[in-house]
């Protein structure tokens, strides 16, 4: 699983790049740092602006408006919902006329500018909404774009008390409800990356009215069963998690990777070519597998500052939780007697995927760290209605390929666009 092992490993990059630019290891979020710091930031804010942009910034790069709707979730999270347009569309009118609705879904520790980071003829959200689809972007809670609530404030532990179980339930449902209103549509067209898919299959398994209405689900990557997981790194980590998280929550610091553009800085610095370029992309394959050979190492500070972003402790500790269990189901209260009081029963409830109407079209591969196939196969004997299966030919391809590896138009969009046009 990428969290704690992105964490470990991302504190180690963080420590070499501070004993590179200050000679002393310096740590810590914005707010009070010293003048050097501020003066790297500064300068790193400079040389690489690209870093620091946010999803409307990224989206107009490429010739895109982005507008930014709520959505109030059942349980009072405000989330941000992005919908992607091109600038010359009038921004209200007629909705009904913008195309089918695809509603694309990150995964941990994204937001949805991971699917703005590629140039245009090669980023599946650009090149659906060319092809005429109308492309939603989803924030789960927690993100920097979705820390708002309606009586929660994110320096409340509450605010925190959730995984991606409840993204599923209650962030998925509620944006669907939006888009599908917005559009006057019956159903949309769904992708998912890794957790955008945990998320999915929580959603379509406890609220199957909710599921019904999508399409297609398109699953990159998705990540639950997690037994196999092969990332030695995580399945060790894993044995730690329920203690790492109740110690995160016990001392009130339940959000893991709060904004900070000292880190950013950071990352940046320790990826350049006379720093430690090598242990940059060695940590990056540790993270998520050995890279396409297309893809551009250059890049990884500018993908790492858009993929380690804030959410809950819960989060990744709930995938420890399948790791451990091998199964896919709820969060585990860690003692009979505290799911007795939640689930009136000893132990948390799986997911039953029977109760997934849409059909699938997964996506996957031998050479992902952080997805095994054997995990996804055993998926998609569960479920009944998997209409395509790609375990990607295309060889080695990681977690993030995925993404960003230029191939994946032929790999992986062009099957993507005739499935659409299928369904
Ligand atoms: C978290 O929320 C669940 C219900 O969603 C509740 O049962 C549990 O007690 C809460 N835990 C904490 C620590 O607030
Ligand atoms: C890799 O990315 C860098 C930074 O954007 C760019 O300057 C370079 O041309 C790219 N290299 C290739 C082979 O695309």
């Amino acid at each position: 699983m990428r969290g704690p092992l992105s964490l470990l490993l991302l504190l180690a990059l963080v420590a070499v790049a501070a004993v590179g630019a200050f000679g002393v290891p310096w740590l810590g979020h914005d707010g009070p740092t010293m003048r050097d710091a501020q003066a790297v930031v500064h300068r790193v804010r400079e040389d690489a602006p690209q870093l620091f942009m946010g999803p409307e910034e990224l989206a107009s790069a490429q010739g895109f408006g982005l507008e930014a709707h709520t959505v109030r979730t059942e349980d009072g999270y405000l989330l941000t919902l992005h919908r992607l347009a091109p600038p010359a569309t009038a921004p209200a009118g007629d909705e009904g006329d913008r195309g089918e609705p695809v509603l694309l879904v990150h995964g941990i520790f994204c937001a949805s500018d991971l699917w703005l980071l590629t140039p245009r003829h090669h980023a599946l959200a650009f090149l659906l909404a060319d092809k005429g689809y109308d492309v939603w972007l989803a924030n789960l809670r927690g993100n920097p774009y979705s820390r708002r609530h309606e009586s929660l404030s994110t320096q409340d532990l509450a605010f925190w008390n959730f995984s991606w179980h409840e993204m599923g339930v209650y962030d998925l449902p509620a944006c669907m409800d939006l888009i599908l209103k917005a559009t006057r549509r019956e159903r949309l067209f769904y992708v998912g990356h890794s957790m955008g898919n945990t998320a999915y299959y929580a959603m379509a398994a406890a609220r199957p009215d909710v599921g019904a209405r999508v399409r297609l689900h398109v699953g990159l990557a998705p990540a639950v069963f997690m037994a196999h997981i092969p990332n030695q790194v995580a399945r060790v980590a894993a044995r730690s998690g329920d203690r790492i998280v109740r110690a995160l929550e016990s001392s009130h610091a339940p959000e893991l990777l709060p904004a900070s553009a000292a880190r950013t800085a950071l990352l940046f610095l320790s990826c350049q070519p006379h720093a430690s370029r090598a242990l940059c992309r060695r940590t990056f394959e540790m993270t998520y597998g050995p890279a396409h050979p297309a893809f551009n190492e250059s890049l990884i500070p500018f993908y790492a500052a858009h993929v380690l972003q804030s959410s809950s402790a819960r989060t990744p500790g709930h995938f420890a939780q399948l790791v451990l269990s091998g199964r896919f189901r709820q969060w585990d209260e860690g003692s009979a007697e505290g799911n007795q009081r939640r689930y009136g029963r000893p132990e948390p409830p799986d997911y039953d995927l029977g109760l997934v109407s849409a059909p699938s079209a997964i996506f996957y591969s031998d050479d992902d760290l952080a997805v095994s196939p054997t995990d996804v196969e055993h998926l998609m004997s569960l479920q009944k209605n998997v209409v395509y299966q790609l375990k990607v030919p295309d060889r080695p391809y990681n977690h993030m390929d995925f993404l960003w590896t230029p191939s994946a138009v032929q790999t992986l969009y062009d099957p993507i666009f005739k499935l659409l046009a299928q369904f």
